[in-house]
């Protein structure tokens, strides 16, 4: 096993690419068992968790290959197969091909996913879809039985939550549906527009995209198509992070700033200068005396609130500040894993049910330690904090950044970052 060693305590300054978004690539590949042909998806990352859905795929009888940031996916012979605990364990996104597989075949078994490191995660928003749809679901040894004979049937589907997969997989399970479906109270997240605009370039009927209300009308055929991946806005605003954290100036490039409307707003309210232009972000970032950071609370919400991908590194940024703020997360019941980690490098923060509290330290805050991983984006600000940190961050466990961050230390070098991997 590989760890990550951070030598701190210097200024990012330069340039960066955005990669395409693992969290609308996911959606976007399931997306292709719909239809056979050959699909085309451009600015597709080349992540541990992409070549994992591609090996799913694999398995259902697609066949693929990827020409740099493009992949060809061709599932003209799908065949109906169990999508195994072994894989859903290792991702949980597998179970996005639940509802293509019912459009296309009427017929899906996969495992159901456990908890994981940040919640419980149900996937009943999911399964109460489908059935309503007319699917038969059955739950037996770990698994999700679904069959239905014939056509899915259109109906109106209420969320009792924005969610982003059941969202993506009732639009993906509805699209050749009888009739006209209805999404309401849907999750509103930009990986989802990707999806619609995927899905309407494959010939689908669509309205709402953008919106919390999602009218399907269900056409009996779809084609292949290409399609191209969004940036990723969570890589987009963990970069930008990492930089008002070490200090600096760089800009982002290839990004899209209208993804990113919280997080923005609460890096220039922290005092850190931002400008955007169409693909791009600009930051800079004074660490002299005089330019402290300010305290800005945070509440993670469904877009277009601010994300719960990017809470823990912001909370990095937060112990680097000048006075107190608290942090609430509002979408998952688990999600201050990195706390005790950040404790670790100095950190003074407390936490009670959902809500932390963050004491400012000033800049030099924090200092390099030993710490672990415990899932992506967890994992993503104890990175922020080792460049931060005066001294050397050991971070072990780091096959949880390769799920979701392309070519991470090879970016963060290209700024100046001191950072490189050793075997464990
Ligand atoms: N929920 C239910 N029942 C369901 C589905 C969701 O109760 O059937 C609850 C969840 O437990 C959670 C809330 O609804 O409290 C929202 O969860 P959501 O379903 O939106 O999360 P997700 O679709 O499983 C995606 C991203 C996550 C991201 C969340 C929230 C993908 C592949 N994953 O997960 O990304 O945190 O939306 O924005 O799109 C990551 O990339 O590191 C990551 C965890």
């Amino acid at each position: 096993m590989e760890k990550l060693i951070i030598e701190g305590g210097k200024p990012l300054y330069g340039e960066i690419t955005i990669s395409g978004a693992k969290n609308a690539a996911l959606p976007c590949i399931a997306a292709t068992l719909l239809a056979p042909g050959e699909h085309v998806l451009k600015n597709v990352p080349n992540l541990r968790d992409t070549r994992t859905i591609l090996s799913l795929l694999e398995e259902l009888g697609a066949t693929w290959r990827r020409e740099g940031a493009t992949l060809f996916i061709d599932c003209s012979d799908i065949v109906y197969s169990e999508v195994s605990y072994d894989l859903v364990k290792t991702m949980r996104a597998s179970v996005l091909v639940l509802g293509p597989l019912l459009a296309r075949l009427g017929r899906a078994k996969v495992s159901l996913p456990g908890g994981c490191a940040i919640g419980e995660r149900p996937i009943n928003f999911h399964i109460n879809g489908f059935e309503r749809f007319g699917v038969d679901c059955r739950l037996e040894q770990g698994y999700v039985e679904a069959f239905i004979d014939g056509r899915l049937k259109g109906n109106t589907v209420y969320f009792d939550q924005p969610s982003v997969t059941a969202t993506e997989n009732l639009l993906m399970a509805s699209v050749m549906a009888s009739g006209t479906t209805t999404l309401k109270n849907a999750a509103r997240e930009p990986e989802i527009g990707n999806l619609i605009d995927m899905l309407v370039n494959m010939g689908a009927e669509i309205e709402g995209k953008g919106t919390d209300s999602i009218t399907v009308h269900g056409v009996s055929k779809l084609h292949a198509a290409e399609t191209k991946i969004i940036p990723d806005r969570i890589e987009t605003g963990t970069y930008l992070i990492a930089v008002g954290a070490a200090g600096g100036e760089a800009v982002i490039k290839n990004c899209n700033p209208l993804h990113l409307p919280a997080l923005i707003e609460k890096l220039k309210e922290s005092g850190l200068a931002l400008t955007t232009e169409d693909s791009s972000i600009s930051i800079a970032a004074q660490t002299k005396k005089g330019h402290e950071l300010k305290s800005v609370d945070i509440k993670t919400m469904p877009y277009p609130g601010y994300p719960t991908d990017l809470q823990a590194q912001f909370m990095v940024l937060m112990t680097l500040s000048n006075s107190i703020c608290v942090i609430k997360e509002t979408i998952f019941e688990n999600r201050f894993m990195h706390v005790a980690e950040l404790r670790r490098m100095g950190a003074t923060i407390k936490t009670e049910g959902n809500s932390a509290v963050v004491s400012g330290n000033g800049r030099d805050a924090l200092s390099g330690a030993r710490v672990m991983a415990t899932d992506l984006r967890a994992s993503s600000s104890l990175v922020i904090a080792g460049i931060a940190a005066t001294g050397r961050t050991e971070i072990s466990r780091i096959y949880h950044l390769e799920r979701g961050y392309e070519n991470l230390v090879a970016k963060l070098s290209n700024l100046g970052a001191r950072v490189w991997k050793e075997n464990e």
